[in-house]
């Protein structure tokens, strides 16, 4: 088998996990066009905080680059670059694009392309490859291959890192050669592979997992805001209902991020395509993005039963606990709707936002003097308890909130 050579073209939430394994035993090449995300990795400093300094040595001569040059050496390019939806909530496919230029423009016989972007299905092989072949007057499957590998790391969740999830491998050939150097790569990568033979399958898999999930906690959300209505205890119908042995347990929750709030569009884009559209998958983006409405009409009922006197330290700006992603966020949403409408009565502390960003979105990230009347977490972040103690040493009489029922 001939040296392998990996590229991580992006280096992200997905990307950087993915380099971080693959440079302790190949020579591998870490790449991304942000130079100031390239800087902060090559002084070992993470922004999304996921790797500590040590994680970021370099190793086997591998690199962290922004210069396109540097990719020319690769034989194995793995795709991670977003994969976000425009205005119209339609995919917005740019950053691929980009990618597979660059890489086209790079690519020599015998190398492998592996996308692990989140797409819908046919991209790789309608959308990808096209590209490739323009760049690089090489033809599919005569010079170069192309597989997918869904991407299911998820950030802040350090039980299922990269390393720990059975990873969909999709590659359709059955060149044995070709097999054992993917088998060699992903090996390294994650401790179980499944192979496919199925690009557009493996494509398909991955959105409607995130689908699935969003549906999910939509339909709690829908049936926690019906319990409001009715006054009707929440926990106490999902305790009475997780006693059947069927009922799956889900919460209600804001939902973020770049993959739920976005997958489903992807897949409702192709199916509305093929004149089918889908009446099931996006019913949940609705319930799941109104949850901002009802956050938001309850604080200021706080707001207005204390005529405007009363002071609220929101705990948690990032989606999701643990996490430093901040994209797709309602409780970053609620926050800056709430601040802009009351200035000086809305606060927010989040301190595992960067220290950069917390500023300039007016998020504290260390305790400060300000009285506060109330403290009401939007996102259960590991480190919630201690930073209310914190508070609470300053504000005797603070009130501590929940909206939503918890986990
Ligand atoms: N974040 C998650 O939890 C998660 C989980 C599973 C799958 N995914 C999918 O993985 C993909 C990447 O998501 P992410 O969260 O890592 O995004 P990210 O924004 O954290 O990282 C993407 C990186 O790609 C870089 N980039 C953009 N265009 C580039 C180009 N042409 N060449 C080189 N680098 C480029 C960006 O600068 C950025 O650093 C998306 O398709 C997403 O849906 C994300």
């Amino acid at each position: 088998m001939k040296k392998i050579y990996p590229c991580i073209v992006g280096l992200g939430y997905v990307g950087l996990p993915l380099f971080v394994r693959l440079k302790n035993k190949f020579s591998t090449i870490g790449f991304d066009i942000n130079k100031d995300r390239v800087n902060y990795l090559l002084k070992k400093n993470d922004q999304n905080k996921e790797f500590s300094k040590n994680d970021l040595i370099l190793k086997n001569s591998s690199i962290i680059t922004n210069n396109v040059k540097k990719i020319k050496k690769a034989n194995f390019f793995i795709v991670t670059v977003p994969t976000p939806v425009n205005q119209k909530f339609e995919p917005d496919l740019k950053y691929l694009r980009d990618a597979m230029t660059i890489i086209g423009k790079n690519l020599k016989k015998s190398d492998i392309v592996f996308i692990e972007s989140t797409i819908y299905p046919s991209v790789t092989q309608n959308f990808c490859i096209p590209i490739l072949e323009r760049n690089s007057k090489l033809k599919i499957n005569k010079d170069f291959i192309i597989g997918y590998s869904s991407e299911r790391i998820n950030p802040g969740d350090k039980k299922h890192s990269v390393e720990n999830i059975n990873k969909v491998v999709a590659i359709e050939t059955n060149n044995k050669k070709i097999l054992k150097t993917v088998k060699s790569v992903y090996k390294v990568i994650s401790k179980k592979i499944i192979l496919s033979k199925f690009i557009k399958e493996a494509e398909t898999s991955k959105v409607i997992e995130n689908i699935q999930r969003d549906l999910n906690i939509a339909l709690m959300n829908e049936i926690f805001l019906i319990c409001e209505k009715l006054k009707i205890n929440f926990n106490e119908v999902k305790k009475l209902a997780l006693t059947k042995w069927n009922f799956h347990n889900y919460s209600p929750g804001l939902v973020g991020g770049h993959c739920l709030p976005v997958d489903p569009y992807y897949l409702a884009y192709i199916a509305k395509k093929k004149n089918y559209p889908s009446e099931v998958i996006l019913s949940g983006r609705k319930v799941n993005n109104n949850m901002k409405k009802y956050v938001i009409k309850k604080i200021t009922e706080i707001l207005k039963k204390n005529k405007f006197n009363g002071k609220i330290l929101l705990f948690g700006a990032s989606y999701k606990p643990n996490v430093a992603d901040i994209r797709n966020s309602i409780p970053l949403n609620v926050y800056k709707f709430l601040k802009k409408k009351y200035s000086r009565k809305v606060f927010c502390i989040d301190t595992f936002v960067d220290s950069k960003i917390a500023k300039n979105l007016r998020i504290l990230n260390k305790i400060d003097n300000t009285k506060y009347d109330y403290f009401i977490p939007l996102v259960f972040h590991k480190n919630m308890k201690l930073i209310f103690k914190k508070v609470l040493r300053n504000n005797k009489k603070i009130k501590f909130l929940n909206l939503l029922p918890s986990e």
